[in-house]
């Protein structure tokens, strides 16, 4: 028997999203008992009262995101929106890469593919294993302890993604502040359309600047491109550059802190990959899948009615394929909430989506990631958390999971 939305209780019923997770290192308790119990099922968004669908089975979900009957659009009625964004605003919002539906996403991602291949990101990690090590001297030099947030997590990946775009690092204060403030959950509308509006005014700049003085950059490579293939034009190369800066930076940023707070915890696993370094990339995919950080980052809207796991999802309806949720899959990841640096299936997981939008930054992340953790087990043998565990802050009101500062010591 299918069920559809016109027969799902009354949206007042309906549990409310986001949900929270209790333990850094698992999902919320909710997905458990949705997957047992409802794999796809109805729920209400805190921020304007919507119903979505929530789908939570690791096969459903990358069902979903495979299915060209749904869309990334977030302008169309339905998509599920995790911010309250007024009617007027939406109308002005100009689609990037990651609501884009084929044909002009597929004609943006191909301009943009070269940019990420292995082999690019191969070129990359001489100059990653530089900007590393200058932070770990200057951690070393400091005597500690240190919030290796401030210190590490969050000026490599942003120096990264900078000198990619061939944006001046100067000006990382002010757009890593614009960018944690289009992360957060709990901000007004008008804070929100703020951050966008100020850090969209800065690349604008930016774009302009390299349109009459091109660099060695992938903005400026963009525009060349660009030229002959003509599939964006200024607004959409400033779009383009907003997603590529925040999304390269806060969530490998997150990462990089998570994974070294498990670590820490897991010292077992830790001395593991401090004697034996070769097993770090597989390590990193099993902590990839444990915090699936970007968990509700994967919405989207049905424009034909679709069937997933006997459930009817109707043309309009929205839906939210939840990642973390997939990830802790029992049927795909036995015992899910327990980190396995040996765990054979890890490299399944979908913390990094599926299908035409999966990140196209995931090589980066990852060699991002190994160099950072790699450097740190063996520049810094003895680090250890220098704060009580239960006073660490989580990013629970965040659209990226993290943890706001991290002291450590060694
Ligand atoms: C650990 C770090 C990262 C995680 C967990 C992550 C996660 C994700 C996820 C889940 C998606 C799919 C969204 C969807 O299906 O709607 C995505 C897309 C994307 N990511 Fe990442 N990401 C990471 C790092 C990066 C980096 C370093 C970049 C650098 C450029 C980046 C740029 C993008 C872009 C441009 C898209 C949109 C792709 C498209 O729509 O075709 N991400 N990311």
């Amino acid at each position: 028997m299918t069920q559809s939305a016109d027969t799902a209780p009354e949206t007042s019923a309906l549990p409310q999203f986001p949900m929270r997770r209790t333990c850094p290192f698992s999902e919320p308790a909710e997905y458990a008992e949705l997957r047992e119990n409802e794999p796809v099922s109805r729920a209400q968004l805190k921020v304007n009262g919507k119903p979505t669908w929530l789908v939570t089975k690791h096969e459903h979900v990358r069902q979903v995101l495979g299915d060209a009957r749904v869309s990334s659009n977030l302008k169309l009625p339905g998509y599920p929106h995790q911010f309250h964004i007024p009617e007027e605003m939406l109308a002005q919002v100009r689609l990037m890469l990651l609501s884009m539906d084929p044909p002009d996403h597929t004609a943006q991602r191909r301009m943009l593919i070269p940019e990420f291949t292995a082999r690019r990101v191969r070129e990359m990690r001489p100059r990653i294993q530089e900007i590393v090590d200058e932070h770990i001297d200057a951690m070393l030099a400091s005597g500690g302890p240190v919030d290796l947030v401030t210190a590490l997590a969050l000026p490599v990946p942003s120096l990264v993604i900078c000198e990619l775009l061939g944006v001046p690092y100067e000006d990382h204060a002010q757009f890593e502040e614009w960018s944690a403030a289009m992360m957060n959950h709990e901000l007004s509308p008008e804070e929100y359309g703020a951050a966008v509006q100020a850090l969209d005014m800065y690349l604008d700049k930016l774009v302009t600047l390299k349109e009459n003085e091109p660099g060695d950059d992938l903005i400026s490579r963009f525009l060349e491109k660009n030229r002959t293939e003509q599939v964006a034009d200024h607004v959409d190369v400033v779009t383009m550059a907003r997603l590529m800066l925040v999304g390269g930076h806060e969530t490998t940023a997150n990462m990089i802190a998570l994974g070294v707070l498990a670590l820490l915890e897991h010292p077992d696993q830790l001395a593991e990959l401090q004697a034996d370094p070769s097993l770090l990339p597989h390590a990193i995919e099993e902590l990839l899948r444990v915090f699936s950080i970007s968990d509700s980052g994967t919405a989207r809207v049905a424009v034909e009615d679709i069937e997933v796991g006997g459930v009817t999802i109707r043309a309009g309806e929205g839906i939210l394929a939840l990642n973390n949720a997939a990830d802790h899959d029992e049927s795909v990841f036995p015992d899910p909430g327990t980190l396995d640096i040996h765990r054979k299936e890890a490299r399944s997981h979908l913390a990094f989506g599926y299908g035409i939008h999966q990140c196209i930054g995931a090589n980066l992340a990852r060699v991002e990631l190994e160099v950072v953790y790699g450097t740190l087990l063996r520049r810094i043998p003895g680090l250890r958390l220098a704060a009580e565990r239960d006073r660490l802050r989580f990013k629970d009101d965040a659209m990226v999971y993290g943890v706001y500062e991290l002291p450590v010591t060694w």
